[in-house]
């Protein structure tokens, strides 16, 4: 069975074909990049018109990629949500007119279901484990029992991980996207020259919290003596920043740990999804923790952790084997939590 995948939640457009057994036939992702860099950030009308302009040319790119026409793709699945309305609906109305004119199932897919399924593609994990989800919107920790099935244990109260990062760049003055800048000016850097806080380390429970890291990383530019700042300092702030994450991450998993013990009694798997999960330095810190702690620890492939169509077509995948397909009436959900999926046909 082959699923054709579109994802357009975000700034990056990208197409997938994707057989259930895990084979990967295609695999296209184009990245907005150039087109947001002038503006420090994403601005969505942008991201809307590009996915309009280059979603067309990808799919046929996905399809000879995989050899294959449209009549021998069994179901067609589209992120509708979380994310920036222009882009949702530029792919979702893509994939439905392919499904309608090929009368082939159509499968609304979130965004963040595809980033928690997708350690079962790449590792064949059975459910339930643990996610730590850390992307450029979002930061939680949940359970994942079932495709559908999420019980969140914790989630930012404030600010997502990514734009920690993001926002921590752009006050040294490294580009945007700003998670692969800190992670390489770090690699430099004196982790104990810049004395950040630890938001809710040791706190019980699941929940994190970054907004108070960014302001005390915006201090600490801003009583450097003459306020500019040398190749030294950026690296010392980035190594810095870096480990304070990587304390609260820690800590915060720990718990999650523990509430899993409570749930299930099975050897706990620790998944780590999302665009931050490429980042090297917090990989080894929780593969640290996991090895002390007997948590087998699952990290896909950098490329399958930032956003990509693989994951969606996937996700769609995985829906369909449950009998779970989505009527062409489905409207995009800009927001749309794990923990509101339905599991009987009724996704709305
Ligand atoms: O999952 P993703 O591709 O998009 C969504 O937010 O859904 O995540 C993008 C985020 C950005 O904030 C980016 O700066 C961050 O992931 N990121 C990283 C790294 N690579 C991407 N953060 C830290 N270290 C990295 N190597
Ligand atoms: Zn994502």
């Amino acid at each position: 069975m082959l699923a054709l995948g579109i994802e357009t939640s975000c700034d990056e457009t990208a197409v997938a074909i994707v057989r259930d057994d895990g084979k990967v036939l295609a695999d296209q992702v184009l990245s907005q990049l150039a087109e947001h860099q002038p503006y420090g950030g994403i601005v969505p009308e942008i991201a809307a018109r590009a996915h309009l302009d280059h979603l067309d040319k990808l799919i046929m790119a996905a399809m000879n990629e995989a050899g294959i026409g449209f009549s021998e793709v069994d179901l067609v699945a589209a992120t509708a949500g979380p994310g920036l309305i222009g882009g949702l609906m530029v792919g979702l109305t893509t994939a439905k007119a392919i499904a309608a004119v090929q009368r082939k199932p159509f499968v609304a897919v979130n965004h963040l279901e595809g980033h928690a399924l997708t350690a079962r593609l790449t590792d064949r994990i059975e459910f339930p484990y643990l996610l730590l989800l850390v992307s450029g919107g979002h930061c939680q920790l949940l359970i994942v029992e079932g495709v559908g099935t999420y019980e969140q244990l914790g989630t930012t109260i404030d600010d997502a991980i990514g734009e920690a990062f993001d926002k921590t760049a752009k006050m040294a003055g490294l580009g945007y996207p700003g998670g692969p800048a800190v992670e390489t000016a770090a690699q430099t850097g004196d982790s104990s020259r810049f004395p950040l806080p630890r938001p809710l380390k040791g706190r019980p429970g699941c929940d994190f919290s970054f907004s108070g890291l960014k302001t005390a990383v915006r201090h600490a530019i801003h009583d450097l003596p003459d306020g500019a700042l040398t190749d030294q300092d950026v690296a010392d702030l980035c190594a810095s920043f870096q480990a304070a994450v990587g304390d609260v991450l820690l800590d915060r998993c720990a718990n999650a740990f523990r509430a899993f013990a409570k749930h299930d009694t099975t050897a706990p798997t620790l998944v780590v999804a999302g665009g931050v999960a490429a980042n090297s330095y917090l990989r080894a810190r929780l593969a640290k923790l996991c090895a002390a702690e007997s948590v087998n620890l699952v990290t896909p492939p950098p490329r399958l952790c930032t956003d990509n169509a693989v994951m969606i077509a996937w996700a769609g995948l995985e829906r369909f084997r449950l009998g779970l397909t989505d009527g062409f009436d489905f409207a995009p959900r800009p927001r749309w939590p794990l923990t509101e999926l339905r599991m009987d046909g009724t996704n709305q």
